[in-house]
């Protein structure tokens, strides 16, 4: 068994398809202890308890598709010191957006590969900084053969919960993320209903058009202000009104919601969780992480931003309100959550 696996543990398995027990996403990989989007992020994340791993995806000049949040790395690579790469440093609008920095979809893969992640949030989370140029950007193949060996020596099922990031700016520049994503999924056996695979997005057509496509489980992400991108709905908010909902169903099997809109910033409970599941949708909301500036103000602790503050809490209180899953930075919170929310203290 691999070294990174023996230690600590996983404290239940969720059942994939079927889903009794609330699934833990680690977001970007155990994002709050590692570089995001590395595989020592998302090997932490599984040794935590993990169900799923989820890699943002974006593709390179060379139709790769790579693993970032953003498609300008400029904030997650070491690529400000790479003097061979400094002409090609731009600035471009993307979403509305302007940007400036590197941007994936101008290099090759193998350039990619010379580079290596660094922390994105060094205030907030400075320990993670010592990790800093020890993992290179990670490709969807080797998540999912991260997934795989893990699944095989674990002898838990761990699935990818994979993001299309910018789907129309990428098919705009003909570098589109759904066929490609589509073709690893194929690849790996897994392009069926019940394989432990969610395909999420920001954006309506893509997810509709991916429904045609594939029987993999779709969730539609929903977002407490702005609107998608590709103009399917003026507002997002016009997306969790009951009708809209039922709309949802249509092609997808949930929805990620941001936190807000299912405990609202006054700490009060919405009515998005039993509305969702009256549609027919899962509920997997985002994201759950320690540090004080994060959390709904109820679970805030000291005045610190960096403090973390009683996150375990807030987990359970969402698991109470009848969340399907929720991603977290913190899979071994997470997993302490769902431990204690299954048993209760006596
Ligand atoms: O995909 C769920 C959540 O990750 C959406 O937010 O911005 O972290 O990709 P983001
Ligand atoms: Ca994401």
């Amino acid at each position: 068994m691999a070294a990174w696996l023996t230690a600590g543990g996983c404290a239940t398995t969720a059942e994939h398809g079927t889903e009794t027990a609330p699934l833990i996403i680690a977001h970007r990989g155990a994002s709050g202890e590692r570089p995001e989007h590395t595989l020592m992020a998302y090997e932490l994340a599984i040794k935590q308890g993990a169900d799923y791993i989820e890699p943002d995806l974006v593709p390179t000049k060379d139709g790769h598709l790579v693993v970032r949040h953003e498609n300008n790395i400029v904030e997650t690579t070491d690529i400000a010191q790479h003097p061979e790469f400094a002409a090609r440093r731009t600035t471009k609008t993307i979403d509305g957006i302007k940007e400036t920095g590197w941007f994936t979809e101008d290099f090759t893969l193998a350039e990619l590969k010379t580079l290596r992640a660094v922390e994105r949030l060094p205030l907030m989370r400075p320990a993670n900084t010592k990790y800093n140029g020890q993992a290179e950007i990670p490709t969807i193949e080797e998540v999912i053969a991260l997934a795989k060996r893990a699944s095989a020596e674990t002898g838990r099922v761990i699935g990818i919960y994979p993001e299309t990031k910018h789907p129309t700016y990428f098919a705009s520049l003909g570098l589109p993320v759904e066929p490609r994503l589509l073709a690893a999924i194929e690849a790996a056996g897994w392009n069926r209903a019940d394989a432990p695979v969610f395909i999420q997005s920001f954006e309506v057509n893509n997810l509709k058009a991916l429904a045609k496509q594939t029987k993999v489980r779709l969730i539609q992400l929903i977002k407490p202000a702005t609107a998608p991108a590709d103009g399917s709905y003026a507002a997002y908010r016009d997306m969790i009104a009951p009708a809209a909902l039922r709309d949802i169903a249509d092609y997808a099997y949930g929805i990620g919601p941001e936190l807000t809109l299912v405990l609202d910033p006054d700490n009060k409970p919405t009515t998005l969780i039993t509305d969702a599941h009256a549609a027919g949708l899962r509920v997997h909301p985002w994201t759950f992480r320690a540090e004080s500036a994060f959390l709904n103000t109820a679970y805030r602790t000291g005045t610190n931003p960096m403090e973390h503050g009683r996150l375990l809490e807030e987990m359970q209180y969402f698991l109470g309100l009848g969340v399907d899953g929720f991603f977290t930075d913190y899979p071994y919170i997470g997993a302490q959550a769902r431990a204690s929310f299954r048993t209760p203290a006596k």
